[in-house]
């Protein structure tokens, strides 16, 4: 039987979602609220991680031995690492890794040790449905749910969904030189956000299918501190709310 875990980092990645919930019990747990309940009738677990990768590694095992989760999604924002993905586009995670993982010269850079990867692949099926929803939140909601005056303050046009490979560290990249950083030694990241790779890496390790959907909300730059707050404020919560609805329906 199918129970879902539903992770975001902030309220705002996430609103909505409680209220939508049936038959409902909070559980405190780890400083955490895990509400549990039903989704859209789908057995579901909502938490906020807060930020950053232990606080996420430490929720996510919580879900999965606590909560008996069978799957687990991750809805967020992140920072655009890539000329071609702008704000308000999409990004799935295909792999990710976290790019301040460094223990060279015992291991090779990025690698997190014993496990023998630097790259954590997300479900398949799980990413294509989330890659799906995502679609499906452009084409049928995202007219009504926007408002064009929001459009035009971030200058979001026609949004895309990509899939690919994301990096995670402890680090909000604010500056053209950290976001460089990771770019040079990275291939092809197409987002950069400070959650992801470590939910990979757990449920890489309980054998956890999950995927990852994350919202741009800024360019990783020195705008990002603007850009970022304004995105939560105003949008982020529309787009989870949406995207994972249609999750749901799939
Ligand atoms: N999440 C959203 N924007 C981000 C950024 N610029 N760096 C890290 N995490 C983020």
């Amino acid at each position: 039987k199918i129970k879902i875990g539903v992770i975001s980092a902030l309220h705002e990645e996430q609103a909505g979602l409680v209220e939508q919930m049936q038959d409902v019990i909070t559980i405190q747990r780890g400083m955490r609220d895990y509400v549990s309940g039903y989704l859209w009738g789908i057995e579901s677990v909502c938490v906020l991680s807060r930020i950053g990768k232990v606080a996420v590694a430490a929720t996510t095992a919580t879900l999965i031995e606590r909560f008996g989760v069978t799957h687990i999604i991750f809805t967020g924002v992140a920072g655009a690492a890539a000329r071609k993905v702008r704000i308000g586009d999409i990004v799935v995670a295909n792999q990710l890794v976290q790019h301040d993982m460094d223990a060279s010269p015992l291991f090779p850079r990025f690698e997190v040790p014993l496990t023998g990867l630097s790259h954590f692949f997300s479900d398949k099926q799980l990413s294509n449905l989330m890659s799906k929803a995502a679609r499906q939140f452009i084409n049928e909601d995202f007219a009504a749910k926007i408002t064009e005056q929001c459009r035009q303050e971030f200058y979001i046009d026609r949004p895309v969904v990509h899939q690919g490979l994301i990096a995670s560290g402890d680090q909000f990249i604010s500056t053209a030189i950290g976001l460089d950083q990771i770019n040079n030694n990275l291939a092809d990241v197409l987002a950069v956000e400070m959650e992801g790779a470590a939910v990979a890496q757990v449920c890489f390790e309980f054998g956890v299918p999950f995927a990852i959907v994350r919202t741009i909300s800024d360019n990783a730059n020195q705008d990002s501190p603007v850009d970022f707050v304004q995105f939560l404020e105003k949008i982020a919560a529309c787009y989870a709310y949406g995207i994972v609805r249609q999750f749901y329906s799939l």
